[in-house]
């Protein structure tokens, strides 16, 4: 029997590099020089490929490291011959010191066990590992509270073979430019950061933001900022005259499988939920919750074919959708389709179709990427 063809999957992610560089560039650019970046990278570059993304970021300029989550993220990274600054954004397990120092990890520390953990597994090795101190300042996720971050900075000698290096906090409303608590946060994290250089310390990098934060608050880039979603091309909130502009860099596309005629008061798909209120051309699409189009978009969703925007009928199966292709014309089995990306003058972007499914771009991208072949633009 003959190997299947690459591409027998009609779904397909498309992946283009170019923006994801695009938009580092131009993230870069709305900072000072003296504020580099941190892209993060987890979760498969949040559905957009781990190494090939890692690969484009890290020979860009003003990335300071890559922030990821997991050991086995550093692994895969560090096989692949990633060999900058790999930033474990939420800690390590118990059990995982050696490996942080067999792959050169830093170490974001979210408590004093973690600090124990690592001061003991460098002790005699010869090798400091560099830390950054998480806070928590109003995240209620990881960190230190910070008057334990102060207490442990005030002592940091008890951890001789741990490098201090960075302070850090997480912002938990940024998308909301106009949240009062934004602002609370910031002078409640300056006010840790003075206390903690009348200790004695001054830490070599102090972070706070994501995306959202480094474009809405230009007092919470401090020299570090850890942008995920805008590298991928969306900041998560409104729009404002500070926004850069980003290029989505996921896009997701499908054929049709089958297309019919079918009459008015037709019930269409599982639950008899979709009906057309007059006679209609009503085609397949091969792609469902499966693929990581969410159920959530059943009778809400839509995609665009030749540039049409076509309605989404019924409730999204396992491995297909049926969509309203009556106004697309010339329309015929093995037409592309666009669920996310545009199709001449048309576009769907993640947030919309997100918004339609009742989530996030980031949930979806995550989804969706991770469950589709994908190819990476331009071709090499
Ligand atoms: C600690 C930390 N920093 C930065 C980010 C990036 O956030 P965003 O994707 O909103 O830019 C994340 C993402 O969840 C995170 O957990």
């Amino acid at each position: 029997m003959t190997a299947p063809p690459n591409d027998c999957n009609p779904n397909l992610v498309k992946i283009d590099l170019d923006a994801l560089t695009h938009n580092a560039r131009a993230l870069s650019a709305l900072v000072s020089e003296t504020t580099q970046l941190m892209p993060v990278v987890k979760s498969d570059a949040y559905g957009h490929g781990l190494l090939e993304v890692s690969r484009r970021l890290k020979n860009e300029d003003n990335i300071w490291g890559l922030g990821i989550s997991t050991i086995s993220e550093a692994y895969t990274l560090r096989r692949a011959g990633i060999d900058g600054r790999l930033f474990l954004l939420s800690g390590c397990f118990p059990g995982e010191e050696d490996a942080v120092m067999e792959l050169g990890l830093t170490v974001g520390v979210v408590s004093v066990q973690m600090l124990n953990d690592l001061q003991q597994a460098a002790f005699g090795k010869s090798v400091q590992i560099p830390i950054h101190v998480k806070v928590d300042t109003g995240m209620g996720r990881y960190g230190l509270e910070p008057e334990d971050a102060l207490q442990v900075v005030s002592e940091r000698k008890k951890w001789p073979d741990l490098l201090f290096q960075g302070l850090y906090t997480h912002m938990p409303v940024a998308d909301q430019r106009d949240d009062p608590f934004n602002l609370r946060q910031i002078q409640s994290f300056e006010s840790l950061i003075r206390s903690m250089r009348l200790c004695g310390w001054e830490p070599e990098y102090i972070h706070m933001a994501n995306s959202a934060g480094l474009v809405n608050f230009p007092q919470a880039r401090f020299n570090l900022a850890r942008p995920g979603i805008g590298i991928y091309g969306h900041v998560p909130g409104q729009k404002s005259s500070a926004s850069p502009e980003l290029k989505p860099v996921l896009s997701f596309e499908s054929r049709i499988a089958s297309v019919r005629a079918m009459g008015a008061g037709t019930l269409i798909g599982y639950g008899r939920m979709g009906r057309l209120d007059k006679n209609s051309l009503v085609a397949v699409v091969p792609a469902g919750y499966d693929d990581g189009y969410m159920r959530s978009l059943s009778n809400r969703g839509k995609i665009l074919v030749k540039g049409v925007q076509c309605n989404i009928l019924g409730t999204i199966c396992m491995k297909a959708f049926m969509v309203d292709v009556s106004a697309v014309p010339d329309v015929a089995v093995g037409d592309r389709v666009v669920m996310i990306g545009r199709s001449g003058e048309c576009s769907i972007t993640a947030d919309e179709l997100a918004s339609r499914a009742g989530t996030i771009s980031y949930e979806l991208m995550c989804l969706i990427g991770s469950r589709n072949r994908r190819i990476y633009l331009p071709v090499q």
